[in-house]
């Protein structure tokens, strides 16, 4: 019956995907416009996509193991690790560094490095998707 389920991993993956650049559009945008509700809601997003992406990597480590044992097929999928890992990391930063710096929005200098942190959440965001379609839709992983 469990197997009807199968491949968890792509059911799970949008809301992190979504969540996670909505956060970081709605961030960015407050910030840069100094809306302080813009960033509430971006960080209550981030946080929701950060608890999507813990998600989707135990479900994507799940159907790794159904994965086919290929060279080029396990190259793809450990660059797909390595972006998720690094996604739960600078997201994870961009939710606790202003729970840490309560004045980090409001100083110079470091809200612009925030700013570089989120455009650097967004581009993972982008190659996590793009690995995983590729490990799909080139070598048909969780579907052939
Ligand atoms: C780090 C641990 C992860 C592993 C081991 C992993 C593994 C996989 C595997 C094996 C697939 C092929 C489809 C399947 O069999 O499920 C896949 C596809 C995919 N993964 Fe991951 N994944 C991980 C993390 C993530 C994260 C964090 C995201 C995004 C937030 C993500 C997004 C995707 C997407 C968009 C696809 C393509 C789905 C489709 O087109 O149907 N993965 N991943």
């Amino acid at each position: 019956m469990l197997d009807a389920l199968l491949p968890f991993h792509p059911r799970l993956v949008h809301f992190p995907i979504a969540l996670t650049v909505i956060g970081a559009v709605f961030t960015g945008l407050g910030l840069l416009r100094r809306r302080e509700r813009w960033i509430s809601y971006g960080q209550l997003s981030a946080l929701l996509g950060w608890l999507g992406v813990i998600a989707a990597i135990v479900t994507g480590l799940i159907d790794q193991s159904r994965a086919p044992q290929d060279a080029a097929v396990t190259a793809v999928i450990n660059q797909h690790i390595t972006a998720g890992v690094a996604l739960l990391i600078s997201l994870g930063l961009a939710i606790y560094w202003p729970l840490r710096n309560k004045r980090l929005f409001n100083e110079g200098s470091a809200r612009w490095g925030y700013i570089a942190l989120l455009i650097l959440i967004v581009t993972l965001v982008a190659i996590e998707g793009w690995l995983g379609g590729k490990l799909v839709y080139t070598f048909g992983v969780g579907v052939k």
